[in-house]
């Protein structure tokens, strides 16, 4: 039987990232982010100029992205998308470009959740990286979200623990906007925390029920202790910054890891995954690995270019509807609070 090869254009404009991937069987063929800069000076993103930004990306982004696949957009099977969750100006410009794209090639149109594909990029077929066996455990972890997802099959999800403030991505942004580094800061406290110690502040965790989490307290807690340590030296900040991040790191890391232990117990399952911007963390993927020893899990770490928002994830889910035949049809509208 000859085999169908299965061209799949994706489209990811959810936040701050304009990016289109193509793919052909499940594998990646292209991988094209373009991030915004703009948002830097406001030390976070602004709705309104992420949009703008799109609509001018977009079409260069996309032709960048076939261009790298060596794909023809005739070629194409499908174009998937984005719909939500997201900032609505933002989700708007790549949905549009994808209907209207997808209706002038008269090829079926797929709606993919941002959220399902943080976790589903784990099924990219990528060597070296193995696809977890359901029923697993996924903590997304984002700029946007912190849940505890467990997983029963590709689109069967259930959440089962999810922050009741701010997400671990703005603990880690504000966090940093309180030690003056830029936006987004979290990979800039990684890349300290790996010089300091992390033991040398001690911050308190939250105390939140089940496997709920809050990220609030810990922010204001941080902001009081700068705010005395300042008051008695002025240069404290700049004399302590790599041990600051690390302890900081240290704790956000601990309320993660303290989560997932209660619910790999709860469920049993130890198979567990991470999804999302701060899945880039190099202190949350050493502790993941720790695990496997400490508590007998297997757990899954997604390649680097797949943790922060891209459009090679919004293409896997594409690729697996298309198997499915799950379109979506071209009066399908962005969802700016779109569930799992
Ligand atoms: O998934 P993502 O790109 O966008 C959302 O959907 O939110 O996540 C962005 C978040 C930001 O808060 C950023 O600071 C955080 O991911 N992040 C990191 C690292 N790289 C990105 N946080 C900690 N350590 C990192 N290495
Ligand atoms: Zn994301």
């Amino acid at each position: 039987m000859a085999t169908q090869n299965i061209y799949i254009l994706a489209i990811e404009s959810s936040c701050d990232d304009t990016a289109a991937s193509v793919m052909l069987n499940g594998k990646i063929l292209s991988n094209v982010v373009a991030g915004q800069s703009i948002h830097e000076a406001y030390g976070g993103v602004v709705p309104e100029l992420a949009s703008r930004a799109h609509q001018q990306n977009i079409v260069p982004v996309v032709q960048q992205a076939l261009k790298r696949a060596n794909v023809d957009k005739k070629q194409l099977s499908a174009i998937a998308f984005t719909r939500g969750p997201g900032l609505m100006g933002s989700l708007l410009v790549g949905t549009s470009f994808a209907k209207s794209m997808a209706y002038g090639l008269n090829i079926p149109l797929i709606d993919v959740n941002h959220m399902q594909a943080h976790i589903l990029a784990h099924f990219i077929d990528e060597d070296g990286f193995k696809k977890p066996p359901f029923p697993f455990l996924a903590m997304t972890i984002s700029g946007g979200h912190t849940q505890i997802v467990k997983v029963h099959s590709h689109f069967d999800m259930e959440v089962i623990g999810e922050t009741i403030d701010d997400a671990v991505g703005e603990a880690f942004d504000k966090s940093g906007k309180i030690l003056g580094l830029g936006y987004p800061a979290g990979p800039e406290i990684d890349k300290r925390a790996k010089l300091g110690n992390p033991k040398a502040f001690k911050f308190t965790k939250p105390k939140v029920e089940g496997l709920d989490f809050s990220f609030s307290g810990l922010k204001t807690g941080i902001l009081y202790f700068i705010q005395k340590e300042t008051k008695a030296n002025p240069n404290f900040i700049e004399e302590n910054l790599n041990d600051i991040c690390a302890s900081i790191q240290y704790t956000i890391i601990g309320i993660l890891v303290d989560k997932l232990k209660l619910a790999s117990k709860q469920t049993g399952i130890k198979h567990i995954a991470i999804g999302g911007g701060v899945s880039a963390n190099s202190g949350i993927r050493q502790a993941l690995k720790d695990g496997e020893a400490k508590f007998g899990w297997t757990t899954y770490v997604p390649k680097f270019e797949f943790t922060t928002d891209n459009a090679a994830m919004i293409a896997i889910v594409g690729y697996l509807k298309f198997l499915e035949g799950n379109f979506a049809q071209q009066n399908v509208m962005a969802s700016s609070r779109l569930k799992i």
